[in-house]
């Protein structure tokens, strides 16, 4: 059977006090909404729709995925009306329903929720809560069959002390959505189409309505208010960790880390407390990481150290190397194997070659650096003139001493030495040596000026 999801997603979030739509505001990093998308995308399902009202260019421009249809419903008449916006798009035999202000959805759960689903069987999640308040109780017959849903502002006393609850998400036939969404009626206390409805027709019409409860309780808990959204980001960050440390990393403080994106890290890789591991990274075999690191979009070798504050953003990075405290990797770094760079080094656009060393207080920009190459400590490579940008090539073995300036275009040959101090603006030969400073001159006995 070919699957539709359709993604309620019209909702103003009124209560997140925003300019921007409640389901772009981000969990781990990324928008609630394309959680949700991602969700369902594993699913495979031959379309995704996106229902949508406030801040609907906003949410388009930003969320992406594959087969994705989006329909407008500008007005907000409640959920029933929501997912009939949605029914012009929907071809597909199975329609699964989803909220995008539900983002930690599974897609586990979701496999075993639409498996059970067939022509003649409606699929409900529910969830029995201690304190059900505020959400619609699923009322049960003598039989133990799903009667209907009731609604916490139409409830009567008995029904609220129901403690099973619908979470909202079902799935069914697109022929039952077809037949059934036409005849709801807003005659309730919220003069609202509600979609909840249908759980009453469809056990009238004599469908099978299934019930499944997620594993985790947090699956299916909606975002409200900022509170709400930051309670399911720790949810999420533990759930993250645990995962690492049951896959053999460590970590010091598992609610210490941050991982905002995917992330593939081998065993024995330590991880001390206040990182944030963003976007795509990799991390080999075990990699130690200090306090206080950032690291984005980076693949890092085994072995290597990283010590505290240092951050890495779109860099590669080989065995064995070492780096920080206080490094800062830009875009466009790589490192070969056993390199280091220490204290206060920033570098972009440039590869350190295997063994090299740029330990103290330096720029690299726009360079190619060989093998066994020392960088002293204060070297900056003065890559742009204020217009463009220029290389500098350091071959293998070459030595800059500290403090020099290399005005790019420029190369430093093969075990070249440059002398501390320099200002070099000319090419210096393999094994050749390059001194740029002024001469010293020693006064003898000299008297310096005295006060008053
Ligand atoms: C709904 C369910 C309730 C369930 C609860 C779970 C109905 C009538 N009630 O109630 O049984 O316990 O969710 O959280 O379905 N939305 C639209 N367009 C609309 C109305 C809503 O897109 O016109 C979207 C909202 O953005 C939100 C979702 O649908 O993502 C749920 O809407 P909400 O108003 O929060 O429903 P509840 O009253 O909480
Ligand atoms: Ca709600």
């Amino acid at each position: 059977m070919s699957l539709a999801v359709v993604i309620l997603a019209a909702g103003k979030g009124t209560r997140m006090k925003s300019a921007l739509p409640k389901v772009l505001h981000a969990v781990a990093g990324k928008p609630m909404v394309q959680h949700v998308v991602d969700a369902a995308a594993s699913l495979d399902p031959a379309n995704i729709i996106i229902v949508y009202g406030h801040g609907g260019e906003q949410v388009k421009a930003t969320v992406t995925g594959e087969q994705l249809a989006w329909a407008e419903q500008a007005e907000q008449l409640g959920t029933g009306h929501a997912v009939a916006q949605a029914m012009p798009h929907v071809k597909e035999d199975m329609v699964l329903v989803l909220y995008g202000d539900v983002p930690l959805i599974r897609p586990d759960t979701l496999k075993e929720f639409v498996a059970s689903v067939d022509d003649n069987t409606l699929a409900l999640m529910t969830l029995t809560l201690n304190n059900p308040n505020g959400y619609g109780r699923i009322v049960r017959d003598g039989q133990n069959n799903v009667q209907r849903i009731v609604e916490q502002k139409d409830a009567s006393e008995a029904e609220l002390g129901i403690q099973e609850i619908n979470t909202g998400i079902l799935a069914c036939s697109r022929r039952f959505l077809e037949e059934s969404l036409p005849k709801l009626s807003s005659n309730n206390a919220q003069g609202e189409y509600y979609l909840t409805d249908l759980i009453a027709m469809a056990s009238q019409s004599g469908l099978n309505v299934e019930t499944l409860q997620p594993n985790e309780g947090w699956e299916v808990d909606g975002v409200n208010d900022r509170v709400q959204l930051a309670r399911l980001e720790r949810i999420f960050q533990q759930a993250q960790a645990e995962t690492l440390m049951r896959d053999g990393v460590t970590l010091r403080d598992p609610a210490r880390l941050d991982i905002r994106g995917s992330v593939q890290i081998a065993s024995d890789v330590i991880i001390d407390v206040n990182v944030i591991l963003d976007g795509d990274v990799t991390i080999e075999e075990g990699v130690i990481i200090g306090p206080n690191c950032v690291l984005r979009d980076a693949n890092i070798g085994a072995g290597t150290v990283i010590e505290a504050n240092t951050l890495i953003d779109g860099a590669i990075v080989g065995e064995n190397c070492q780096l920080g405290p206080y490094a800062r990797l830009r875009p466009g770094t790589e490192l070969a194997d056993n390199a280091k760079v220490g204290n206060f080094v920033e570098t972009k656009k440039s590869y350190i070659g295997e063994g090299s060393k740029v330990n103290h207080l330096t720029y690299i920009g726009d360079s190619q650096i060989g093998k066994g190459v020392n960088v002293g400590a204060g070297t900056i490579t003065c890559n742009y003139d204020g217009a463009n940008k220029f290389q500098t090539v350091m071959k293998d073995g070459a030595f800059i001493g500290s403090n020099s300036s290399l005005v790019a275009p420029v190369t430093i040959g093969e075990n070249a030495t440059v002398g501390a101090g320099s200002t070099i603006t000319k090419d210096v030969d393999d094994n050749g040596l390059a001194v740029a400073r002024g001469q010293q001159r020693n006064v003898a006995n000299w008297q310096r000026p005295k006060k008053g």
